[in-house]
C-alpha cells in the first residue's frame, strides 16, 4: 500500500536552529506498522532520518513518537489504524521533551523525575527467613503499575508539564504509587509526605486523564494520582491547598449539588491567605465585567436531594 509520511525533522548541526516538515511517499505492506514505514524511509530514502527503537515488539519503550498528535509506541502502532483511509500520517518527536535529533528525545528529564521519588525498595528489615513474602493479592494490586515500561508517553502529553515543568510528572507518580502500595516497602509515610508537600507533587496533577490516553501498557498513571492523593489525606496529610480544595469541592456538591465558586478560593487557601487571594482579583474584576461572576448567595440546584443521597450512598 502507498503511505504519506509528515515527518518532523530537527538537526543540531543546522546553523539557522529550526526544525522542518519533510513528506515521504512510500510502499509498504498493509500490514506495516509506523516503525516498519520509518525503518523503510531510513533504508530506501533518507538515510538521514535518525529514530529510536530496539525490540519492536512493545517491550522496551524505546520507540515513543507521537503519531496524528499524540504519543504512542510506533512499534505498536498499525498504518491501517492511523490511516484507515490512505491519510497522511504525521510523526514527531514526544513532547515535553528535548529532542536530540529528528524523533529522538532525550529522556534525561523522564529519569530525573522518576529518580525523584526513590523508584526502589527501602525495607526496614529482612525477615530471619532472609526473603520477605509478600501475599498474591498484594502483588497483582501492583501489576498494572509494574507493567510499566518507561516509555515516556504520558510525560510527552501531559498537559501540566507543558506549562510548569517542575511537575513530577504520571510516570514517575505512578512508580511512586507501586511502591507506596508495596507491603515490604518502610517509606510510606515519608514518600507520601514528600508528595503531599512538594511543589510539583500530586496536587499538581489536572485530571485530563492524556496519560491515560496514551499509555500503551494500561498503568493508568492518573487513577494511581488520584490513589496516593486519597492516601495522603486518609494518612493525615491535610494541611495542603489540594487536600484543603479537594474537601471544598466534596462539601459543596455534597450539600448544594454544585461548586461555590466564589467562596471556593477561600476554602482552599484560607481565610487570611492574602497572598494568594489577592492574585485572583483580576479574575474576579474580568468575570464581574463578562457577567460570570459566581452568585454572592449560593443556592442549592434543584433535585439537589438526589445528589445528597449519591453521597449517602458513597459514604456508606
Ligand atoms: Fe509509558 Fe505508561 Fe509507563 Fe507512562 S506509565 S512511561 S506511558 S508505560
Ligand atoms: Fe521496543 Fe517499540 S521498539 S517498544
Amino acid at each position: 500500500m502507498n503511505v504519506n509520511l509528515k515527518v518532523k525533522r530537527f538537526d543540531p548541526a543546522d546553523s539557522t536552529g529550526g526544525s522542518w516538515w519533510q513528506e515521504y511517499n512510500i510502499d509498504i505492506h498493509q500490514d506495516s506498522t509506523v516503525l516498519d514505514a520509518l525503518i523503510h524511509v531510513r533504508e530506501y530514502e533518507d538515510t538521514s532520518l535518525a529514530l529510536r527503537c530496539a525490540c519492536r515488539a512493545s517491550i522496551c519503550g524505546s520507540c515513543g513518537m507521537k503519531v496524528n498528535g499524540s504519543a504512542k509506541l510506533v512499534c505498536k502502532t498499525r498504518i491501517v489504524g492511523v490511516s484507515p483511509n490512505g491519510e497522511q500520517i504525521t510523526v514527531e518527536p514526544m513532547g515535553n521533551q528535548p529532542v536530540i535529533k529528528d524523533l529522538v528525545v532525550s529522556l534525561d528529564t523522564f529519569f530525573n523525575q522518576v529518580k525523584r521519588v526513590e523508584p526502589y525498595m527501602q525495607p526496614d528489615f529482612i525477615p530471619d527467613s532472609g526473603e520477605y513474602i509478600a501475599s498474591n493479592e498484594s502483588m497483582e494490586n501492583l501489576l498494572t503499575a509494574m507493567n510499566c515500561i518507561m516509555c515516556g508517553c504520558c510525560v510527552s502529553d501531559c498537559t501540566v508539564l507543558e506549562v510548569d515543568d517542575n511537575f513530577i510528572g504520571p510516570a514517575a507518580l505512578a512508580k511512586a504509587w507501586r511502591f507506596v502500595d508495596d507491603p515490604r516497602d518502610s517509606k510510606k509515610k515519608d514518600r507520601l509526605k514528600d508528595l503531599n508537600y512538594e511543589d510539583g507533587g500530586i496536587w499538581d496533577c489536572t485530571r485530563c486523564m492524556q496519560c491515560v490516553e496514551v499509555c500503551p501498557k494500561g498503568v493508568n498513571p492518573m487513577e494511581r494520582i488520584m490513589e496516593l492523593r486519597d492516601q495522603a489525606i486518609e494518612i493525615g496529610f491535610t494541611n495542603t491547598n489540594g487536600a484543603r480544595h479537594a474537601e471544598a469541592v466534596y462539601g459543596d456538591v455534597g450539600h448544594s449539588g454544585w461548586l461555590d465558586e466564589l467562596r471556593l478560593p477561600i476554602k482552599t487557601f484560607g481565610m487570611f491567605n492574602f497572598k494568594e487571594l489577592i492574585k485572583l482579583i483580576p479574575i474576579g474584576i474580568k468575570s464581574q465585567l463578562v457577567g460570570k461572576r459566581p452568585p454572592i448567595f449560593h443556592k442549592s440546584i434543584p433535585g439537589v436531594e438526589n445528589i445528597r443521597k449519591i453521597f449517602e450512598r458513597y459514604k456508606n
